[in-house]
């Protein structure tokens, strides 16, 4: 088969795309593909035509790529591809609408509101602690969390080469632990316990060797691991996702049985690098990373 890898592209996160997508250009290789590595750009929909793969392995991280807009192209070409389809990659790239879908299907989010970035920049616009993040970036690419300790919004806010969309979401800090539980093989895998060695998981503490550490399982009371694992398959089906996806969580352990749980977001082309977490769900549950890109290749359809 002829795999054409779709890697890099023009988001803020094209270095994490080009990591990942290597990663599983590598895996396929190994396993026996015939590899191609497409660095997508504006052409994209020509070179795919001309190349013709049998299917395309989907690594494109935010927009574009992850959005449902490469998704669209591989539909009209005829292209079987990894990971979600289109509506279900462009409902899950902004965060505000998916929040709506996810609290539809009984999938519990944080509370918050979408204000204008010249509104968030002027004053809080929310109880401190909250955090102020883009609707439709990922690696934690723009996130702001105000403690009480700022008497400000952050004033990055008020730059003019801004480049994260002028609506943005706050949203109500929850204290306690990150969690974060995929899809993998149409299963819930088990849950991470991330704790970041800097302020929060940001851009560092996920990419930098060592940057935060995995609790696998994570150290949690058992209704809650079990209600995380049934939510990041319920936050799955609620955006109509396909192939793996990641669904990231905050728990407030000092709250009773799961009502500090929260969903922040679910991942439709998780990362693939070294330091990420999906692969790390997947070894544990005896998938090799080679399985993994494998069951992505062989899953792939439109
Ligand atoms: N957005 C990054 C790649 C992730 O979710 O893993
Ligand atoms: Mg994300």
């Amino acid at each position: 088969k002829h795999v054409a890898v779709l890697m890099g592209g023009w988001s803020s996160e094209r270095q994490v795309s080009l990591w990942s997508g290597e990663a599983c250009a590598k895996a396929a290789e190994r396993i026996g593909y015939r590899v191609t590595r497409v660095d997508v750009a504006r052409d994209v929909a020509t070179v795919l035509d001309r190349l013709k793969p049998d299917v395309a392995l989907n690594v494109l991280h935010g927009r574009p790529g992850e959005d449902g807009t490469i998704q669209g192209v591989l539909e009209i070409l005829g292209i079987p591809y990894s990971h979600s389809g289109v509506q279900a990659s462009s409902l899950a790239m902004k965060k505000d609408l998916a929040k709506v879908m996810l609290a539809a299907a009984g999938v519990p989010v944080p509370q918050g509101r979408v204000v204008s970035r010249l509104e968030a920049a002027k004053e809080h616009v929310l109880p401190r602690p909250y955090v102020i993040k883009p609707i439709a970036e990922g690696s934690s690419v723009g996130v702001f969390i105000v403690t009480d300790g700022h008497d400000h919004p952050p004033q990055e806010l008020f730059r003019e080469d801004w480049t994260f969309g002028e609506m943005l979401l706050c949203e109500t800090f929850i204290p306690g632990k990150e969690l974060t539980c995929a899809v993998v093989k149409d299963q819930a895998t088990d849950v991470i316990e991330i704790v970041p060695k800097v302020r929060f998981y940001d851009y560092e503490a996920k990419y930098a060797p060592g940057g935060s550490e995995h609790v696998l399982p994570a150290k949690i009371a058992k209704d809650v691991y079990q209600a995380v694992q049934t939510l990041t398959v319920a936050a799955h089906n609620a955006l109509g996702c396909r192939g793996v996806t990641r669904a990231d969580f905050r728990y407030d352990d000092s709250r009773p049985g799961i009502d500090g749980l929260a969903c922040l977001e679910v991942n439709t082309i998780p990362g693939m690098t070294e330091t990420s977490l999906v692969p790390e769900l997947a070894a544990y549950a005896g998938i090799s990373f080679e399985d993994l890109v494998q069951w992505m290749i062989e899953d792939a359809s439109f």
